[in-house]
């Protein structure tokens, strides 16, 4: 056995040791708090209700460190082919400055063309904003429509709608599903005059994009004649395709094919964030990530916020055989926050092949779900309190309410907002035994039968465990931290699963299919061969278009 695997078998050893310790049990330990907690500016992981303890915690540590992380986290950095499937770097902190200034590939300096990229970019949102850049007509653009999906949409959409307080530009839509009720309910609403079309895809081929992109093309041609490109900026790897599509150079935003979708929102991707929240904003929101960075790439592993954050990880997943995990945002503001992170983690660690090109022998990375508290108390919580899986928590929360609304209400809204956050973390690790749920029955007025009969269901054991991310305030800065703490946590889980995070190869052949599927569902066409349960399900769907008429 390689000390891998033997590491490998000594968490699972602690993992049956822990089932049989509660988290009352270790949460009675006064230091336990300040113990199993790391802060890092005005960011904290706590994660004192994790099923954790010395013994867990070291052996973790050691597994980082035989799979050589810290070797592997400086190839990154150091913009190695860590994309070998794709023959790609990984650099997308080059983005925030957070790789080394003097970063040069190919005899390029990346750094000099980032920054030449941003100015850009920057500058068109402000001229947007300002009125630099105006209508056919000499009017101020109003609305602004992102065509995107994947990370070409869940980046920028998540962002805007995070820092609501801080936008103060054109209204902002995003369509990215194929499905017409999408593009066809945004575009009856806004006027093609004072409307701008930023399309957004690194490869400028993904069907749903261009087949979005090409409809509001039509409305824009309707409603503007010849100068409709005007009203286009696109951000994209692919100039040729831009080029086709009439969008003037001056408008479009490359970035490189060292930046994966999915961490692309620090790139020309984020247009829509800057126009709608300006250059300062979009500058803090990248100087959080880089400052995240800094730490990552620097504290010791023991202090290091996304290498503990990731180890937890392993620990719910591969020791404690947990596989799902819940990442609830106490803001409305990070609505979008859990699909933002399911694309991030899941598409980069959904994988079931080596490094080697072997299947791999353990799970890899959980399901990732959640939506924002309190309203998801009222829906799926039950399910987390008593259901017959235990599903790990994430909660994020910021102490203080977004700037901007000065009012007692607002203030009581938020105290009521965290403490919720706080009490569920706190429901979910300790429950109630039945001498608590009697004591609290009694207080309530009830009878002794009523106590009796309703004890045993109102009873639940606790013992489920959850990681709190709270900051001070959900800033530009504190969200650019926030996602990048994330990004890193997927790094350092890849690394030890061993696995490469980012290609995304499953994609691919679904989208292939629906290629050749086409002829067959939109003109009849069966010529290609089809397996009988697919062609019957087509004909099924022409049998119901036939008799609807
Ligand atoms: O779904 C696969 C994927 O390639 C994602 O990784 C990506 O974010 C999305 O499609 C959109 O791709 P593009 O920006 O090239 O249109």
């Amino acid at each position: 056995m390689n000390r891998i695997d033997e590491v490998w078998k000594k968490l699972k050893q602690h993992a049956f040791r822990m089932k049989s310790i509660s988290l009352s049990e270790l949460c009675s330990n006064e230091s336990r708090f300040q113990k199993y907690s790391v802060q890092f500016e005005q960011m904290l992981l706590d994660y004192s209700k994790e099923k954790v303890d010395d013994g867990v915690m070291q052996e973790l540590q050691s597994l980082a460190h035989l799979c050589e992380l810290e070797t592997e986290r400086e190839k990154l950095f150091g913009g190695e082919l860590v994309n070998f499937t794709e023959q790609r770097r990984v650099l997308h902190m080059a983005l925030r400055g957070g790789t080394d200034a003097n970063l040069t590939i190919n005899g390029k300096n990346v750094i000099r063309e980032v920054e030449s990229v941003l100015d850009k970019f920057l500058e068109f949102a402000e001229s947007v904003r300002t009125g630099g850049h105006l209508t056919v007509t000499g009017e101020r653009f109003t609305d602004v429509i992102n065509i995107g999906i994947g990370g070409s949409d869940l980046g920028p959409s998540m962002v805007t709608e995070a820092l609501a307080s801080w936008h103060d530009g054109p209204n902002l839509h995003f369509i990215s599903n194929i499905d017409g009720d999408q593009i066809f309910s945004i575009l009856k609403n806004l006027n093609c005059k004072t409307t701008l079309i930023i399309v957004s895809s690194k490869s400028m081929t993904t069907r749903e994009t261009i087949h979005n992109f090409e409809t509001a093309l039509d409305w824009l041609k309707n409603g503007l004649g010849e100068k409709f490109g005007h009203h286009l900026a696109a951000v994209s790897t692919n100039l040729k395709a831009t080029r086709e599509y009439r969008i003037d150079d001056s408008r479009v935003f490359p970035f490189w094919d060292w930046v994966g979708g999915r961490y692309s929102v620090w790139s020309a991707i984020g247009l829509p964030v800057a126009i709608a929240t300006g250059r300062k904003t979009f500058k803090e929101f990248l100087a959080g990530a880089r400052a995240m960075d800094k730490h990552f790439r620097t504290a010791p592993a023991t202090e290091n916020m996304p290498v503990l954050y990731a180890l937890l990880g392993i620990w719910r997943r591969n020791a404690m055989n947990w596989p799902t995990v819940a990442v609830i945002p106490y803001s409305h503001c990070l609505n979008k926050f859990p699909a933002y992170i399911q694309q991030l983690d899941m598409e980069s660690n959904g994988k079931n092949i080596t490094r080697q090109g072997v299947p791999v022998n353990h799970p890899t990375g959980p399901l990732i779900w959640g939506e924002p508290g309190t309203n998801s108390q009222h829906s799926f919580f039950q399910w987390l309190h008593q259901g017959t899986d235990i599903t790990p928590v994430d909660f994020i929360f910021a102490a203080n309410g977004n700037p901007g609304n000065e009012s007692r209400r607002y203030k009581s809204h938020h105290q009521q907002l965290i403490t919720n956050a706080v009490a569920q973390s706190s429901a979910l690790a300790f429950g109630q035994n039945r001498e608590q749920v009697a004591a609290s029955m009694q207080a309530a007025g009830c009878s002794d039968e009523e106590i009796k009969r309703l004890s045993p269901y109102r009873a639940f054991n606790g013992d489920r465990p959850s990681t709190v991310i709270l900051f001070d305030c959900l800033t530009p800065y504190q969200l650019g931290k926030l996602i990048a703490l994330y990004e890193h946590k997927v790094f350092v889980q890849g690394v030890i699963w061993n696995i490469n995070s980012y290609d995304q190869w499953g994609v691919e052949l679904g989208k292939r299919l629906a290629d050749e599927l086409s002829p067959a569902i939109t003109d009849r066409d069966f010529s290609q061969e089809i397996d009988a349960s697919t062609r019957g399900l087509i004909k099924a769907i022409h049998h119901f278009r036939d008799s609807s008429g």
